[in-house]
This record gives structure tokens, sequence and C-alpha cells, in this order.
């Protein structure tokens, strides 16, 4: 009998034991409750709003501010606290953002980070606090890649390859040297380092196409104009022609081809002109014959990156590398695509 009551008491505890654990296991906020072997999160989630620091790199371009726009519009659509912070084009901003997002504990990070390199430190500060990071738009050139979830964005390298083979076809029948003059992005940032390797790649395939100049214009209209300025002052001086501009950005080719007219000389026609990114004031320039090829970037990821983060939050898995899609579009086409452009 004795022995009876002993079990019941030690069934009784280990009961309540279990039934403790687990109400203190409901109380797992927004936060995956459980970890698999592989150290991915399990996919528990409750509905709390979920917050996310998203730091930005600037307000440089056409381009960004359609970025921007598509983050903060899907943020509000899917019901995401989105704490954002503007790093105007410097990495110190973007760093003390994302350790300012670790200290008031967001619950995942996304950024576009403004050059490839010297990330590894913050990186792993918010690993150690145990906040996943989403990169989108641009890369890290970090090897340790179990520093962030996942990578959504361009194919830069690809865009670069687009605009190369356009000019290896548009030239097949050409005699005697091309001289490209190109207008790179932001230096060290990955859409400039990959769209001028991209380019380069293809264009070597035919030896009479050259780059005979090449600066950057920080993927900015003011810095576009000035630099081609400066390069039409130093053909003249060489008494050598232009061929083709090669730009990064179409804020760049915008400020380019207000530098040309200036100087007399007619974009499209004295000059070809090769952009990136494909806004509506770029469109319209190639409606207008000023522009010759738009190599498509597309900026609107925010609601496929409000989707990533709500999956990493949940201790979802989700795709380590996502391209987004994108067109290249030849001047032909401009008249039709203008009016379908979103930004
Ligand atoms: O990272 C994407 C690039 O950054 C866009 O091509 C450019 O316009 C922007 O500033």
């Amino acid at each position: 009998m004795k022995n009876i009551f002993k079990s019941s008491a030690v069934l009784l505890l280990t009961v309540t034991m279990i039934l403790i654990s687990a109400c203190g296991n409901t109380d797992s906020g927004n936060k995956a409750s459980s970890t698999n072997a592989t150290g991915t999160e399990g996919a528990t989630q409750t509905d709390k709003k979920i917050t996310l620091g998203f730091a930005q790199v600037g307000a440089e371009s056409g381009w960004r501010t359609a970025n921007t726009k598509s983050i903060q519009d899907s943020a509000k659509a899917a019901g995401v606290d989105l704490k954002f912070s503007d790093a105007q084009q410097k990495q110190e901003n973007q760093i003390k953002a994302i350790r300012s997002f670790i200290a008031q504990k967001v619950d995942v990070i996304a950024f576009s980070p403004v050059v490839e390199s010297g990330w590894d430190t913050v990186l792993k500060e918010a690993k150690d606090a145990g906040i996943p990071v989403i990169l989108t738009d641009r890369a890290v050139d970090s090897s340790d890649t179990s520093l962030y979830k996942s990578f959504l964005g361009s194919d830069f390298v690809e865009e670069g390859r687009r605009a190369g083979k356009w000019l290896l076809d548009e030239m097949k029948d050409h005699q005697g040297p091309v001289n490209i003059v190109e207008l790179q992005g932001t230096t060290g940032s990955a859409p400039a380092i990959d769209r001028k390797k991209g380019f380069e790649e293809i264009i070597k395939n035919n030896p009479n196409l050259k780059i005979v100049k090449s600066q950057t214009g920080d993927f900015t209209r003011a810095k576009g104009k000035e630099v081609m300025e400066a390069f039409i002052k130093s053909a003249k001086a060489e008494n050598t022609k232009m061929d083709v501009l090669y730009a990064h950005n179409d804020d760049m080719a915008l400020g380019a081809i207000q530098a040309l007219e200036e100087a007399g000389i007619k974009p499209g026609k004295d000059i070809l002109i090769i952009s990136m990114d494909g806004i509506k004031d770029a469109f319209q320039a190639m409606k207008d014959g000023k522009i010759n090829l738009i190599v498509e970037c597309n900026p609107l990821m925010g609601p496929q990156l409000m989707q990533i983060a709500q999956d990493v939050v949940a201790g979802k898995d989700v795709q380590k590398r996502i391209l987004t899609n994108e067109g290249v579009f030849p001047q032909d086409t401009a008249e039709k695509e203008l009016p379908n452009r979103q930004y």
C-alpha cells in the first residue's frame, strides 16, 4: 500500500513537471522555439508582429528611391514593424545602424551593403546576438556564409554580360577601334565590381572594343555629369573620339547625357549610350533617342524581402541565394515599355 502511494506521488510530480515545462514553452514570442541537428531553427511561430531593422545604402539614385519605397510599402502591407536607417552611402553609418538594431534586439536585420568588404565583425556580432541577417540587392565578400541567412538581389555580373553581348552584336560589322568610356558605380560596391567584370568578359571577344576611360560616378547624376565633362575635355585635348558610353546606372547616364548635350555631342547618335536599371526617366530618354540600351535591374524587392524575413524569424528554411527577374531593353522597345515602368 505504502509503495502504491509512493509510485502515485512520483507519477503526479512527473506529470506536473511536464505540464509546467510545456506551459513555459508556449511563450516563445516570435522566435523559433526549436533547433534541429543542423543548427537551423524549427518552424514554430506565434502571431506577434516582427521587427525588421533595415540599413539602406542611401538615396543616390532613382533606383534606390524605388527600392526604399518598395521596402517601406511592403512592410506596411505585411504588418512588419520596420526600423529604417539611411546610411548616406557611408559604410560606417551602416555599421552603426546594424549595431543599433542589435542593441534594440530587433527580430531580423536586412541591409544592402554600400561596399563588398569589411562586414565580418558586425555580422558576427549579429550572429552572436542570435539575430538573423538578410542581404538585399548587394553582396558581401565574406567567406563565412553562415553570417547571413539569405541574399536577395540581381546577378550583376550577368547584367554586365548582357550589356557586353548587345555591344558585341552591334559592332560585329564595324571596322576599326571602338572607344568605350565607362562610368563606374561606387568604388568597392558589388554592382560596380560585377558589372565591370561581366562587361569586360564579353567585349574581350572583339579586340576592337576597348575601354579607354573609366572612372567612378558614385551612382549619382551630379557625379556622372561631372566625370563626363572631364572625359569630354580630355578627349578633345587628345583629339580622340568617344564611341560608346557604358554607365553602371541610369542616373550617371542621365548626368552624362546632359554634359554631352552641353558640349554639342548628340547622345544616342554621336556616341552610343548603354545604361542599367530601367527607371522611367531613362526610358523617356531612350524614347527620345538618347539612350541605346537599358539593362534592367529590379529594385522592387520589398514583398519578397518581407516574406523571407517572416520565414527566417519563423525558423523556416530559406534559399541562400534568391535572384530577381530582369530584362534587356533596346531602343526600339522604349515607346511600348515606357507606360509599363513602375519606377
Ligand atoms: O545596387 C544597385 C545599384 O545601386 C543600382 O544600379 C544603382 O542605381 C543603385 O544606386
